[in-house]
């Protein structure tokens, strides 16, 4: 089974195409192509993301990076008959009406080279900017014309949860394999996730495959705003949550470090007796803090940062720490670009190895994504996919982008 998957949800262009072999409890992917293009550089003067920039920034990459993509996967064969079919051409024109010039490239090119051998596509159809998302999924519907192949609608987040389910491998030989291969293995249940990216901060609980029942999520800033926010406070560039990051472990390797600290910021909604989060508070405590202080040396800076870690390291672990609790998970899952910070990791890491002593969670198994699958990949849609298809689900025949998309 062959996927071609294509994300265009903020500002990161990618498309996938992985080979699937399943069996009843796990399914063994090989990546074939994995392509990404990231807008951010282009992003960094609007200190955030511009919708309607991402969405012509999208248009302008899709054909190249589909390209680029197939070819990895040395399934790119030239067609020397014309196979043009001026009534599916036509088609494509009027499914890619706003996107004249992308219509005229990916006709161009679909005419050029024999049909892949592509079993379905799955594409991102929320959450995210919708503009952003409309030109993916046009995209996606004008291939899956073409190809006369089924296309199916996929959850962003449900992406980033199977992400984190993706393992090596065990007998992955980097050096004989030209193509990296991953296991996408059965997990037990409950399981709950924790979802943090650029948009969300979601507890998410599923008591089996494929079912989520969202728990608890933030009342205000997402956690990885907050960290774009903090940083921009410090004038370091967009996406903060990396510069953040580095900061802080710069400040953690000081040999000098003390517990004299010039900086201590709340923990908002700590103790609260449900599973929701705040961290706006958070980021207007930080905004303070260096008003009152004056100019930050990069001492200061350092210190910023990994008090502020400090501080969202409390706050998810305790009320992911509660969660697992009380549905008795077996498994919990962390899943979004936040869940790259490696505080955070250290942090669920020992959460979930230094309880051992404790027996309601002793058995649980962590899965943490790839440093390098955190953040938005096409990958993860792929997956989500092979998911759809496993279980039996529908393609999607009339879906909408869906920028307020909920699992
Ligand atoms: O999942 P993602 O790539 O895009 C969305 O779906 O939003 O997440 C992007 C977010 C940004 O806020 C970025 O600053 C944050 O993830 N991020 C990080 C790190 N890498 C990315 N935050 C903290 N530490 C990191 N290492
Ligand atoms: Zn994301």
């Amino acid at each position: 089974m062959r996927i071609l998957s294509i994300e265009t949800s903020c500002d990161e262009t990618a498309i996938a195409l992985i080979e699937a072999k399943s069996t009843r409890s796990s399914s063994e992917v090989k990546v074939l192509g994995n392509q990404l293009l990231s807008q951010a550089k282009l992003h960094e003067q609007y200190g955030g993301v511009f919708p309607t920039v991402a969405k012509r920034e999208h248009a302008l990459a899709l054909t190249k990076l589909l390209k680029n993509c197939l070819s990895e996967a040395d399934m790119i064969k030239e067609s020397k008959t014309k196979t043009g079919d001026t009534k599916i051409d036509n088609k494509i024109r009027k499914i890619l009406e706003r996107e004249g010039n992308l219509a005229s490239e990916i006709i161009d090119f679909l005419n050029s080279v024999k049909k892949p051998k592509i079993d379905a596509i799955g594409v991102t159809s929320g959450p995210g900017l919708e503009p952003a998302l409309w030109v993916g999924i046009n995209f996606a519907k004008a291939l899956a014309l073409a190809w006369d192949i089924p296309l199916y609608a996929i959850n962003h987040m449900e992406g980033h949860i199977l992400s984190a389910m993706l393992s090596r491998e065990k007998n992955h030989d980097s050096r004989s394999k030209i193509h990296d291969t991953y296991l996408l293995t059965a997990i037990n249940y409950p399981a709950i996730s924790l979802l943090i990216s650029g948009g969300h901060t979601e507890l998410v609980l599923s008591k089996k495959i494929g079912q989520y029942k969202l728990i608890g999520e933030t009342r205000d800033d997402a956690v990885g705003e907050a960290f774009d926010k903090v940083a921009r406070m410090m004038n370091l560039p967009y996406p903060g949550g990396p510069q953040i990051s580095k900061l802080s472990k710069e400040y953690a390797e000081r040999k000098d470090v003390t517990n004299n600290k010039k900086f201590f910021f709340p923990r908002p909604m700590i103790n609260s007796h449900d599973f929701d989060f705040s961290f706006s508070g958070l980021k207007t405590s930080v905004l303070y803090a260096i008003k009152k202080n004056g100019e930050l040396t990069s001492d200061d800076k350092k210190e910023i940062a990994y008090m502020f870690e400090e501080a969202v390291g409390d706050v998810l672990s305790t009320k992911t720490l509660n969660a697992i609790k009380k549905y008795k998970a077996r498994t919990l899952i962390i899943g979004g670009g936040v869940s790259a910070n490696s505080h955070l990791r250290d942090v669920f890491t020992n959460m979930i190895k230094n309880n051992n002593e404790d027996k309601e969670i002793d058995s649980v198994k962590l899965f943490l994504p790839d440093q390098k699958m955190s953040t938005d990949n096409a990958l993860m849609i792929a997956l989500a996919t092979l998911l759809k298809i496993n279980s039996k689900k529908r393609p999607s025949k009339t879906f909408k982008a869906n920028g307020n998309l909920s699992l």
